[in-house]
């Protein structure tokens, strides 16, 4: 059906099978759950349970191990979701190469075992070990019995997509047998107590594998985003049962993988000549880690009627209110310019205390004066032209100033916590939009 009967929709409808085939199906379904062993559980008191065995599996890639709070947990489902090209897979084939003591099965449904192996190469410079097995299937009845044999302390599943059951009779990568192929191995995961990293790809739409199916099931989404064409790339946890979903990392894509950038300020500025306009450097804060930005600003006169505002990496609406908070509270002749405006390193920034650093990128721009490379930004700007505070203003600046920053411009209305001291960062309160135009452009 083209249309949706309920609610207008046009091709919001998916096939999915419900009856499965009567009498080939039972075997089937029952081969599988013959395959887990899983014996029908007791109820047991709370206090009794035992949690000692419950230890965090080192997976020796220092990132990923935070996001996921401190390492593997046995038998937790782990859904890695992104864009194709992205690197998930070369991200899941790192970790067993770099992990030599891990006893690994990487199964994978889209490449063959020849281009896995000029991959590892790759990746690991030619030292390959013997505990990283490899098994091109795609069948899972098959991939539970090999597992059953190799005992493996990790299984990677590239991609889950390309994974079918016998049990089920839609094609691969339709939702039910997503469903389904999950279900048996977090049964698995869960009676044999091995982590199981399962691949997703992203439909155009940006949800993971179809209208959320997977992400109720698995313990932890990971979302690998970024710009294909740039080389950062940036890990973000988006549920985890075992830590917090404030945390992300930071990798850069190089010609022999995914390399861990721990300290991403340093890589965010670019070094550059003291006299350039229309750049200004934001103290964000994204998760619950403090780093410095780039904004860049383009403002021209427009050649046409319609000048043209376009925004890559920001909110193109929040620049447009920028513009006009400028233009009505600030009186600068905005309208007739063409804006445009970039984020460094191909990031996307939703931090509120951006703006500053976006409205003074772009006033730099327009009045073709520059501003200090050594100055950072971070405060909100309002409507009214007012500028306001912005949470862990401390961390901010103790980051700008351990990156040698000589001044940061705040609002004069945050708090700074009685206690923190800063001595070599001079901190500048603003209240408002002519005032920073006064101390930065005189
Ligand atoms: P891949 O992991 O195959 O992406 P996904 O599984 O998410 O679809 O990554 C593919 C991209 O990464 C590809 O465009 C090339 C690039 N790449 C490198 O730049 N260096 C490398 O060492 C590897 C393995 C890939
Ligand atoms: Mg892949």
């Amino acid at each position: 059906m083209g249309k949706c009967p309920a609610c207008g929709a046009w091709n919001a409808m998916v096939e999915e099978t419900v009856v499965t085939k009567s009498n080939n199906s039972a075997s089937a379904g029952g081969r599988a759950r013959s395959l887990l062993d899983i014996e029908n559980p007791r109820p047991v008191a709370l206090k009794d349970i035992d949690v000692t065995a419950q230890s965090r599996i080192r997976i020796g890639n220092e990132e990923v191990e935070r996001i996921l709070g401190g390492g593997l947990v046995e038998g937790s489902m782990i859904l890695i979701g992104g864009e194709p090209g992205i690197g998930k897979s070369t991200l899941s084939l790192q970790i067993p190469l770099h992990c030599p003591e891990l006893r690994t099965l990487y199964v994978s449904g889209e490449e063959s075992p020849r281009q896995i192996k000029l991959r590892a190469e790759r990746l690991s410079n030619g030292n390959l070990h013997d505990n990283c097995l490899i098994l091109c299937e795609t069948l899972l009845e098959n991939i539970l019995q090999q597992a059953k044999q190799v005992q493996p302390q990790l299984i990677v599943i590239d991609s889950i997509q390309t994974i079918y059951s016998e049990a089920v009779e839609s094609s691969p990568g339709s939702v039910s047998q997503v469903r389904e192929c999950a279900a048996m191995l977090l049964r698995y995961a869960k009676a044999s107590n091995t982590p199981v990293l399962l691949i997703g790809h992203i439909t155009k739409d940006g949800t993971l594998a179809g209208p959320k199916v997977l992400e109720h099931i698995v313990d932890v989404v990971l979302q690998f985003e970024g710009d294909t064409r740039h080389a950062y790339r940036i890990l973000r946890s988006i549920k985890n049962r075992f830590g917090s979903t404030a945390e992300l990392a930071i990798f850069e894509m190089r010609n022999n993988g995914l390399r861990e950038v721990s300290n991403p300020s340093e890589m965010l500025i670019p070094s550059h000549s003291e006299n350039l306009s229309g750049i200004a450097i934001s103290a964000m804060i994204d998760g619950t880690r403090p780093f410095l930005i780039e904004m860049q600003a383009l403002v021209s006169t427009a050649a046409y009627g319609t000048p043209q505002r376009s925004a890559t990496g920001f909110d193109t609406r929040r620049m447009n209110m920028l513009l006009a908070v400028l233009e009505k509270r600030a009186g600068f002749k905005l309208s007739a310019k063409d804006v445009f405006l970039n984020v460094a390193g191909g990031l996307r920034v939703n931090d509120p205390a951006c703006d500053l650093a976006v409205v003074c990128a772009i006033l730099s721009s327009n009045f073709d004066l520059t501003i200090s490379s050594k100055a950072a930004f971070a405060a909100e700007v309002g409507l009214s032209g007012e500028i306001r505070p912005v949470s862990q203003v401390e961390q901010r600046i103790a980051e700008a100033e351990r990156l040698g920053f000589e001044t940061i411009y705040i609002s004069s209305f945050n708090q700074i916590q009685a206690g923190s001291r800063f001595k070599r960062i001079r901190v500048v309160e603003v209240a408002d939009i002519p005032e920073l135009c006064r101390l930065l452009f005189r």
